[in-house]
C-alpha cells in the first residue's frame, strides 16, 4: 500500500500540501446565530421542489458550533491545509455597510484554531451564499454587487490579515452564473440568458475589485477558484464534434479564463446578444486581469459532446452520457481529464495551480458489523487516481502546489440536499457524531507517506 502511495506522489515537490475542503452553507448550520442575515440559499431552499429532499442548511453538520472538532479531525489526519469559506451574510447581514463583528469573531477563532494545529488556512470569500438583501437589489445582475463584494473582502482581510495563507475571491463563478441565473438549479433560481451573462461580468468584476483591496491589506496569496468540466468530442476524429467541444469550452470556460488571464473576452463571444462583454465598462478588464498568485482548480468529471446541428449560437453542443464508471452523481470517473486540464491551465495562466476540489459521491456501504468501519473503496480509488493524475501533471512540468479533497464531511449538497455523500468523514444527522470512513484513513496514510519521503533529502 505504501508503495502505491509513494508512486502516486513521487513527482510532487516537498512543499506540496494535502488538505480538505468545505464551504460555509454546506456545513455551518446556525443560520440565525450571532446576527447572521439571510442568504439566497436560505430563501431558495424554501421553494417547493428546489431541494430534492426538501432540506436546507439550517443545521447541516453543525460546524458553526463544532468547528474545533472538525479542526481536530483534520489535524488527526495529518493534513496541512484546510479550505473553508466565510459566509458573507454573517459579515454584512443587512444593507447599510455595518460590519457584524460577531460574524468575524467566529472566523477568527477558526483561523487561530487552524494555526494552533499547524494547518494552513485557505479561505474562500464567496461560496455561493449571497446576502439576500443584495439579491433583492439585483444580485449578480447588478454592478453594485461587485462593489459590495470588494467592501466585504476588505472587512474580512482587515480582521484576519496575513494569518490566512491563501485567499480565494470566488468559488466557481460558472456555477453562480449558469446554475443560479440560467438553469435555475441553484439559488437564486433564475432562468434568463441576459441575467446569466450580466452575472458573469459582475462576478468577474467583483473578483478583480476584491483582489485590489486584498493586495492593499495582506501579503497572503490571492487567487480565484474556477470549476471545469472540460468538453471532449464524442468522436475525436470528427471535425464537427471537435468544433462542438471548442464551442462548449468557449462558452463555459474561456468566458472566465479569457478576461482573467488574457484581459479580454474571447473574440468569438463579442457579438453575442446581451453577452457578458456588453456589460464591461472602461477599465473593467484591466481590473479583472490583475495578476494572481494562484488559480484554484475544481475538477470532478468531463463533458462528452457532439455537434448540435442547427442550434443557434451560443447553444451548447449536445451532451452525451459517458460509458465508463460513474459516481452517484452520474459523473464519469475520468482522471486523465484532470491531467489534461492542469496542463492546459498551466499554459493559459502561467501561474501556480492548486487542485482546490476533487472528490466523489458514492452510496457508502453500511458500517461493518464488526468494527463499525465504513469501507468506501470506490471513493478512495477515485481520490487516489486523481492524486496520481496531479502527480503526472507535475512530472510533465505543471506548477501544481496542492490537492484538496472534497469534502471533509458528508454535508448539504445544494439541490441534492443530504442525498449525496462526498465526505471522508460520515456525520450522523441526528447525533452529529463524526465517523471517519476508510478513505479518511487512507488519505491520512498517503499524506503521512508523503511526509516521510520529504523528510529524507532527495
Ligand atoms: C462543487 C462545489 C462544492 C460541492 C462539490 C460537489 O461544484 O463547489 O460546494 O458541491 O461541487
Amino acid at each position: 500500500m505504501t508503495e502505491e502511495y509513494s508512486n502516486a506522489t513521487d513527482a510532487l515537490p516537498a512543499d506540496f500540501v494535502f488538505g480538505v475542503a468545505t464551504s460555509a452553507y454546506q456545513i455551518e448550520g446556525a443560520t440565525d446565530q450571532d446576527g447572521r442575515g439571510a442568504s439566497i440559499w436560505d430563501d431558495f431552499c424554501r421553494r417547493p421542489g428546489a431541494i430534492i429532499d426538501g432540506s436546507d442548511g439550517s443545521v447541516a453538520t453543525d460546524s458553526y458550533r463544532r468547528w474545533a472538532d472538525d479542526l481536530d479531525l483534520i489535524r488527526g489526519m495529518g493534513l496541512e491545509a484546510y479550505r473553508f469559506s466565510v459566509a458573507w451574510p454573517r459579515i454584512f447581514p443587512q444593507p447599510g455597510g455595518q460590519v457584524n463583528q460577531r460574524g468575524l469573531d467566529h472566523y477568527e477563532r477558526v483561523v487561530d484554531g487552524l494555526l494552533e494545529r499547524n494547518i494552513a488556512p485557505h479561505l474562500t470569500l464567496y461560496h455561493w451564499d449571497l446576502p439576500l438583501w443584495l439579491h433583492e437589489l439585483g444580485g449578480w445582475t447588478s454592478r453594485e454587487t461587485a462593489y459590495a463584494f470588494a467592501d466585504y473582502a476588505e472587512a474580512v482581510a482587515a480582521r484576519l490579515g496575513d494569518r490566512v495563507s491563501a485567499y480565494a475571491t470566488l468559488n466557481e463563478p460558472w456555477c453562480s452564473a449558469f446554475l443560479g441565473y440560467r438553469s435555475g438549479e441553484h439559488a437564486p433560481g433564475i432562468r434568463d440568458h441576459a441575467a446569466n451573462q450580466a452575472a458573469i461580468h459582475h462576478l468577474l468584476l467583483a473578483h478583480g475589485l476584491a483582489v485590489a483591496r486584498l493586495r492593499e491589506s495582506v501579503a497572503s496569496q490571492v487567487g480565484i477558484v474556477l470549476n471545469f468540466t472540460p468538453a471532449y468530442p464524442l468522436d475525436p476524429t470528427d471535425e464537427r464534434h471537435q468544433e462542438a467541444a471548442r464551442r462548449h469550452r468557449l462558452v463555459n470556460d474561456e468566458v472566465f479564463t479569457g478576461p482573467l488571464f488574457q484581459g479580454a473576452y474571447p473574440t468569438q463571444l463579442l457579438d453575442l446578444a446581451d453577452g457578458a462583454a456588453s456589460h464591461a465598462r472602461k477599465g473593467d478588464l484591466e481590473t479583472i486581469a490583475a495578476p494572481l498568485d494562484y488559480l484554484g482548480v475544481n475538477y470532478y468529471t468531463r463533458t462528452l459532446v457532439k455537434d448540435a446541428p442547427g442550434a443557434a449560437w451560443p447553444a451548447l453542443a449536445h451532451v452525451e452520457p459517458a460509458a465508463g464508471e460513474r459516481t452517484a452523481m452520474g459523473w464519469e470517473v475520468f482522471p486523465q481529464g484532470l491531467h489534461d486540464l492542469l496542463r492546459d491551465l498551466h499554459e493559459q495562466s502561467g501561474i501556480p495551480l492548486y487542485v482546490t476540489e476533487n472528490g466523489a459521491a458514492f452510496d457508502d456501504p453500511a458500517p461493518g458489523a464488526a468494527n463499525g468501519a465504513i469501507v468506501d473503496e470506490h471513493r478512495w480509488r477515485y481520490l487516489l487516481s486523481h492524486i496520481a493524475a496531479t502527480n503526472e501533471a507535475r512530472r510533465s512540468g505543471v506548477d501544481v502546489r496542492g490537492y484538496f479533497a472534497w469534502s471533509l464531511l458528508d454535508n448539504f449538497e445544494w439541490a441534492f440536499g443530504y442525498t449525496k455523500d462526498f465526505g471522508l468523514v460520515a456525520v450522523d444527522a441526528q447525533t452529529q457524531i463524526r465517523v471517519k470512513k476508510a478513505s479518511a484513513e487512507r488519505f491520512a496514510a498517503l499524506a503521512a507517506a508523503f511526509n516521510m519521503r520529504r523528510q529524507v533529502p532527495l
